[in-house]
């Protein structure tokens, strides 16, 4: 078998996600470590660069992690408690660490596109004109789409019932991955949707999708992003390297 080396599996992940498509201020692409020419043996792929993730990456012989999430969001000033405890690890092992965030979002057949496509949204657009989020022509009623996002996202997903869905056979659906249940983001939505699947749901917001009678489905940060980061991981398959996932 041929040799993939750091660059390969770098420029194979970015024809996927182009970080030219993440959001201003993002933090997107390596996060740590910087010899491109290494060969890769195993890539680990996770939602989060928790420290369980880069432990059970190190037990998995990993020596490239994915994350969706990236390190850090913010500049740091020093190296202390978790993060020095993420970033020993990860340097004494000479553990890659690579994150596509905003990027994995927003490309053709990412997080968002890939919950679209789980239901079936049809006449899809971008939700938001940064290309984040889709919003679509559901054919059929809130129950299917419960049962759905139970079946593939959250046994439990909370629900904020708007009595404007009530007895529609077609519906206009917005998904978002993530966190995208913000009070911004649902008084947005409210206009062009009559349903809004996403995560991190707070009271506040929950009481203005009452308020606006617009149908809010948190299926949670977790399984709105871990559903299309199934299919990322089957993607890098193709890479022909090992490929196993830490949280998921
Ligand atoms: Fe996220």
């Amino acid at each position: 078998m041929e040799r993939v080396l750091v660059r390969d599996v770098i420029s194979f992940i970015e024809e996927f996600a182009p970080p030219a498509l993440a959001i201003e201020g993002d933090n997107t692409g390596l996060q740590v470590g910087e010899d491109l020419e290494r060969p890769v043996k195993k890539i680990g792929v996770a939602l989060d660069p928790s420290l369980e993730v880069i432990r059970r990456a190190v037990r998995e012989g990993v020596d490239f992690l994915f994350t969706h999430h990236p390190l850090l969001k913010e500049g740091v000033r020093s190296f202390q408690g978790v993060i020095y405890k993420k970033l020993k690890i990860l340097l004494s092992r000479d553990i890659l660490l690579y994150s596509a965030h905003t990027n994995l979002d927003i490309c053709e057949g990412g997080l968002n596109d890939a919950l679209a496509e789980l239901y079936r949204l049809e006449n899809r657009e971008y939700l938001f004109e940064n290309g984040l989020g889709r919003v679509g022509i559901y054919q059929g009623g809130l129950e299917e789409i419960l049962d759905i996002t139970e079946r593939y996202i959250c046994e439990n997903p909370t629900v904020v019932r708007g009595d404007v869905v009530k007895g529609k056979d077609t519906l206009k659906v917005a998904v978002l991955s993530g966190y995208g249940l913000s009070q911004r983001n649902i008084e947005y939505v409210s206009q062009v949707a009559e349903v809004y699947i996403s995560g991190d749901l707070t009271h506040h917001s929950k009481i203005l999708a009452e308020d606006l009678n617009l149908c809010v489905i948190d299926g949670g940060h977790y399984g709105t992003e871990v559903y299309g980061l199934r299919h990322f991981s089957e993607y890098l398959k193709e890479l022909g390297i090992e490929v196993i996932t830490l949280d998921f």
